[in-house]
């Protein structure tokens, strides 16, 4: 697949199938993602997958952070159907049987903070146009952070903050493609 059309047709998914992702597949697409750029080269990055046991424990945690999301859906002005929809989703996962979850190293000089950030931002970007080329969905999330602290407590995240969470499986929906806004790009020659 070309690179510009892995980039236009990831899309984020929200139903899997039950089908399982095989461990060597994630582990390669892991590694290549970790070919990011990245501040001063820290590799500020650290990858946390969770399946089995472990997955039951975090979408435990994850049902409970959907009551965290009301206030911030409502402020978006979804109607009930789109709140109910999302909330769903933090409930389940959409079914899969993976969560992959991104993390950076934590800092208190501002400036390392964001290069480790977006560092991070750049190995799980990777990661997800990867899974897509290998046929598998994937949807970033961060309205965890919503519900930080117990995300910390769960994963003992002591040090790092939170790129995002994705769950990672086969696709069971093919969702529209979101628009994209325009008058985003300005050119500036003096
Ligand atoms: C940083 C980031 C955080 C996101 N957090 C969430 C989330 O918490 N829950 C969710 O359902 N989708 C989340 N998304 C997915 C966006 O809603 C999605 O990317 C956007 O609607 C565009 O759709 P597309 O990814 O299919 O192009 C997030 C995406 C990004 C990049």
């Amino acid at each position: 697949m070309e690179l510009r059309t892995v980039i236009e047709e990831r899309r984020s998914i929200r139903k899997f199938t039950e089908q399982k992702v095989e461990r060597a597949l994630l582990e390669e697409l892991i590694s290549e993602s970790l070919w990011a750029p990245s501040a001063m080269n820290r590799q500020p990055w650290k990858y946390v997958i969770l399946q089995d046991q472990a997955l039951k424990k975090f979408m435990d945690y994850s049902a409970g952070t959907a009551e965290y999301m009301d206030t911030p859906l409502e402020k978006q002005n979804f109607n009930e159907k789109m709140r109910s929809f999302v909330k769903g989703y933090f409930r389940d996962l959409g079914g899969a049987s993976t969560a992959v979850v991104c993390l950076y190293q934590s800092s208190v000089d501002p400036v390392v903070e964001h290069g480790n950030l977006v560092s991070g931002a750049a190995a799980f970007y990777n990661f997800l146009l990867l899974a897509h080329e290998a046929g598998l969905a994937t949807c970033w999330m961060t309205g965890y952070l919503y519900n930080k602290e117990s995300l910390s407590r769960l994963l003992g995240l002591e040090g790092y903050g939170l790129v995002g969470v994705t769950p990672v499986g086969l696709p069971a929906q093919e969702p529209p493609v979101p628009p994209r806004k325009p008058d985003k790009v300005e050119w500036r020659t003096e």
